[in-house]
């Protein structure tokens, strides 16, 4: 029950209201206690005893009292709701600020479906417990226990007897809440797994489509929505086998009573009135015994969705903000890296890496897919960390650089590009939301997006994204890149940017880029030679290790990889001889 410990932290804001609502509860219980001493008087002193003027009052009373306790009532779920939407609220809020925080590397593992089932479907289930669970809970033990005390004063003997049954109710109440707690856990998961399911196939629907795979995505969908079925229905089936014996139970303490109470009546030992008092009471102190697998139902309802909203709460960043961060007042960009080596589970993928980046300076990396060139530029912002080796900006260890001070000042255009259900300019404008309109303009005409933007149908105030205008592949890449340049960043980091533009398109860019990244420290990550050709220094690598640096032309020189690349990509663009001629001249 620690997870429930937990979520009161959670109410804590809201225990005055809790408490109050508390409190009403309480006292509707007491209020509902009088009537069994009403019914006792009416049968006694009104029927027995044909007393009129106590019947106007008793009526009186018990009017009033009906009154009373249904404004109780209504206070009572208002306030209950308040405060139970109020934790949960909170409880969501530290949850989506929390995946905020979370690391590249918890991300690489998570399932989508899955995080959003914390945040909707065990959110809930904890929602529900507090007045279904927890406040049920109040209720049943101070009704027990006030009617319980009442009983005995009316008469011992007949509690005694009455009870004897109770012992039974615990136990069976014990071996249910025991085959509750794994079946909620299993519909928890199962729960989890419906989610990503669904989640997956619709991410991927053009995937499933494109090789027609519906029909066996319906199927593997039938399976868990008939599992998910399955550990619903076993719950029911647990309960539903349970509840009876408890309705039983309570029966056979009624035939007790009118059984030996109707036998203590004809002794005179009781009266008939205290007897349909009695009745009263038993009625009262024998709900809260059956409400209680229903209650013990909840609580590990609770329980289980606690445990994974807060085993998720407790997942720690991997990458953290240093505790006493160097002050910096600008990130100029002079990038080193120092032995660097990475692994994300298993294997190097990059080994010994030694650069010097200069401010200003433009190193441009090539190599086969899967040699590493993602992992390297994801490490100058610390999206991973590099597992051994350093890497120093202007210097200074990026482990002591202020997170959101490095990773402000670069500007990244990623390998896959992601935009936001939001206009063109929102989008772009992403990194920096106070940009103006002509800066805005200004970076999309340098990521030459400008004039397909005004193309659209509302220009810059155009949704894209998931529920938007479909856009190219290369138009995404290019406002990506647009985004990326507004934030003006020191450094700039360009990985496969523009793969997906056409030639020409590419070739404007570049130009545009060279001004753009006019002092600021570039990283670009290309398979095209044209694109690398310029940096001040091109690497080129393979499997993890740098196995070719150099300038353009002295890379030419070693007929290496990036010779041959040349070859490739040279030869049927300007021929085999007008392109021997041209390595011939590099050579010279
Ligand atoms: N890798 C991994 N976990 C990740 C990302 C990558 O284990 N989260 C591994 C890949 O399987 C690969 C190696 O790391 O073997 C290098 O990946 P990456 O740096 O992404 O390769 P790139 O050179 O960027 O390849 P590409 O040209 O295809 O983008
Ligand atoms: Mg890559």
């Amino acid at each position: 029950m620690n997870n429930v410990k937990k979520l009161f932290m959670y109410m804590k804001p809201q225990n005055r209201f809790f408490y109050l609502s508390i409190a009403l509860l309480i006292l509707n219980i007491v209020l509902g206690m009088v009537n069994p001493y009403l019914q006792r008087l009416f049968v006694d002193k009104v029927l027995l005893k044909k007393d009129t003027t106590l019947l106007i009052k008793l009526v009186g009373l018990m009017i009033s009292l009906s009154l009373i306790t249904s404004l109780f009532n209504y206070l009572f779920t208002l306030l209950v709701e308040f405060s139970s939407q109020k934790t949960v609220s909170s409880i969501r809020q530290e949850l989506y600020r929390h995946l905020q925080e979370l690391s590249f590397s918890f991300y690489d593992k998570a399932r989508t479906g899955e995080l959003m089932s914390r945040l909707t479907g065990d959110l809930e289930g904890i929602r529900v417990f507090i007045p279904g669970g927890f406040l049920q809970f109040i209720n049943s033990i101070v009704t027990f226990l006030i009617a319980l005390i009442i009983l005995f004063t009316i008469n011992y003997k007949l509690t005694l007897l009455s009870l004897c049954l109770s012992p039974f109710l615990i136990y069976i109440s014990s071996i249910f809440n025991k085959k509750l707690r794994s079946a909620f856990k299993d519909i928890r998961q199962e729960y989890a797994v419906l989610n990503t399911t669904i989640q997956e196939n619709i991410t991927g629907i053009k995937v499933v489509k494109a090789f027609v795979q519906e029909l066996s995505e319906i199927n593997r969908f039938k399976s868990v929505n008939k599992e998910n079925m399955a550990k619903n229905i076993k719950v029911g089936y647990i309960s539903g086998k349970y509840a009876p014996i408890m309705w039983f139970i309570g029966d056979i303490s009624f035939v007790i009573l009118i059984w030996f109470g109707g036998f203590l009546v004809q002794q005179h030992e009781m009266s008939l009135g205290e007897l349909v008092q009695f009745n009263g009471y038993l009625w009262a102190m024998i709900w809260p015994l059956r409400a209680l697998p229903n209650i013990l139902n909840m609580f590990e309802q609770a329980n289980t969705s606690g445990e994974r909203i807060f085993g998720l709460l407790n997942q720690k960043p991997q990458i953290k903000n240093p505790e006493n961060p160097v002050t910096v007042d600008k990130i100029y960009g002079n990038i080193v890296f120092e032995n660097v080596s990475m692994k994300y589970d298993g294997e190097y993928v990059l080994k010994n890496i030694n650069l010097s980046v200069e401010k200003g300076k433009k190193l441009a990396i090539m190599g086969a897919t899967g040699a590493g060139k993602t992992s390297l530029v994801n490490l100058i912002g610390r999206y991973y960390d590099a597992t051994e080796g350093k890497i120093k900006i202007d210097g200074i260890d990026i482990k002591q650089i202020d997170l959101y001070k490095l990773r402000s000042s670069i500007g990244i255009v990623m390998q896959e590009t992601f935009l936001f259900s939001d206009t063109i300019k929102n989008n772009i404008a992403f990194g920096k939301p106070d940009a103006t309109m002509d800066e805005i303009i200004e970076a999309a005409k340098a990521a030459e997006a400008h004039d397909f933007i005004l193309e659209m149908p509302n220009g810059y105030n155009t949704i894209v994204g998931e529920r938007g205008v479909g856009l190219s592949g290369g138009q995404k890449q290019r406002i990506s890149l647009a985004r990326a340049i507004l934030k003006e960043p020191s450094i700039l980091i360009l990985d496969d940017a523009t793969s997906s533009v056409d030639m020409e398109t590419e070739s404007l860019i570049q130009e545009n880029i060279k001004n753009i990244a006019y002092g600021k420290t570039t990283f670009i990550i290309a398979h095209r030679i044209s694109s690398v050709k310029d940096a001040d220094e091109i690497i080129v690598l393979d499997n993890g290790y740098i196995v070719e640096r150099g300038t353009h032309k002295e890379l030419l020189k070693r007929k290496g990889i990036y010779y041959h690349n040349f070859r490739e990509q040279y030869r049927t663009m300007m021929g085999e001889k007008a392109m021997d001629d041209l390595l011939q001249e590099v050579n010279a």
